[in-house]
């Protein structure tokens, strides 16, 4: 079974004055097929722990395992290749490529290792399927909704069968009812690959749908039901 495990993670940022310190000895570990949001007021750390975990920074301390692996003990090239393989991100910006349809959108994170094989091409259109696209497949950006664009980006996340899918404030841009579909989509989709599934979010709608719910809370990672005082802080 794969696994993610984090322990005592911590980060701080160097100013001019003494180091920022966002993250506190956060820890906690996850199973495939398992589900976490972390919600918490902006500002509070929840990117900057996604990006760690997802290896796009560094922590200044504690580690990440996924898979066996820690990935900052990996050379740059290896650990692009471990990125690539492992993670599917999902942000608030659907970062698609405008002059790209949707379907092309997909297969991008297959470019990384060549041409798309024709695998992956019936994969795309499966996770397009799966999204409700099948009639926009060869839709461009502009011609689809925002809703229908972070669709695309959720398949895109997917393509690579990865083991962890990373979203940050994943509905952050939406409407309401657009933001309750895509919560349900990414839930759904990393059901189906028994795939683990992290969101951050200030969203304590989205939050809620979850199988396990923490949240961030100067710097310390608490369940989601606990206060700062019953932790003995
Ligand atoms: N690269 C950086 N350098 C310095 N400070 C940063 C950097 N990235 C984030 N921060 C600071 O860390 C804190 C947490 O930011 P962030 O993780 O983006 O919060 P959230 O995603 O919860 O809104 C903020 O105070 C932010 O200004
Ligand atoms: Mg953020």
């Amino acid at each position: 079974m794969t696994k993610l495990s984090v322990e005592k993670l911590s980060k701080e940022f160097p100013t001019p004055a003494e180091p920022l310190r966002v993250l506190t000895e956060v820890a906690f570990s996850l199973n495939s097929g398992e589900n976490l949001s972390i919600v918490g007021p902006s500002g509070c750390g929840k990117s900057t722990l996604l990006h760690i975990i997802g290896t796009l920074d560094t922590p200044t301390a504690g580690t990440v395992e996924l898979d066996g692996i820690n990935p900052f003990a990996l050379v740059p090239k290896e650990l692009a290749a471990f990125r690539n393989e492992k993670i599917g991100f999902v942000f608030q910006e659907h970062y698609l490529l405008p002059q790209l349809s949707a379907i092309e959108n997909v297969l991008v994170p297959c470019l990384a290792r060549g041409r798309a094989t024709s695998e992956q091409v019936d994969r795309a259109k499966l996770l397009l399927k799966n999204a409700g696209l099948t009639e926009r497949e060869n839709h461009r950006p502009h011609e689809m909704s925002g809703g229908e664009r972070q669709r695309v980006a959720v398949a895109r996340a997917l393509i690579l069968n990865p083991v962890l899918v990373l979203a940050d404030e994943p509905t952050g841009n939406l409407d309401q009812d657009t933001a309750e579909q895509i919560g349900t989509l990414l839930i759904q989709m990393q059901k189906n690959e028994s795939a683990m599934l992290i969101c951050v979010t200030h969203s304590n709608e989205l939050a809620q749908r979850f199988d396990n719910a923490k949240r961030l809370d100067h710097g310390k990672l608490m369940d989601s039901n606990s206060t700062a005082t019953a932790t003995g802080k």
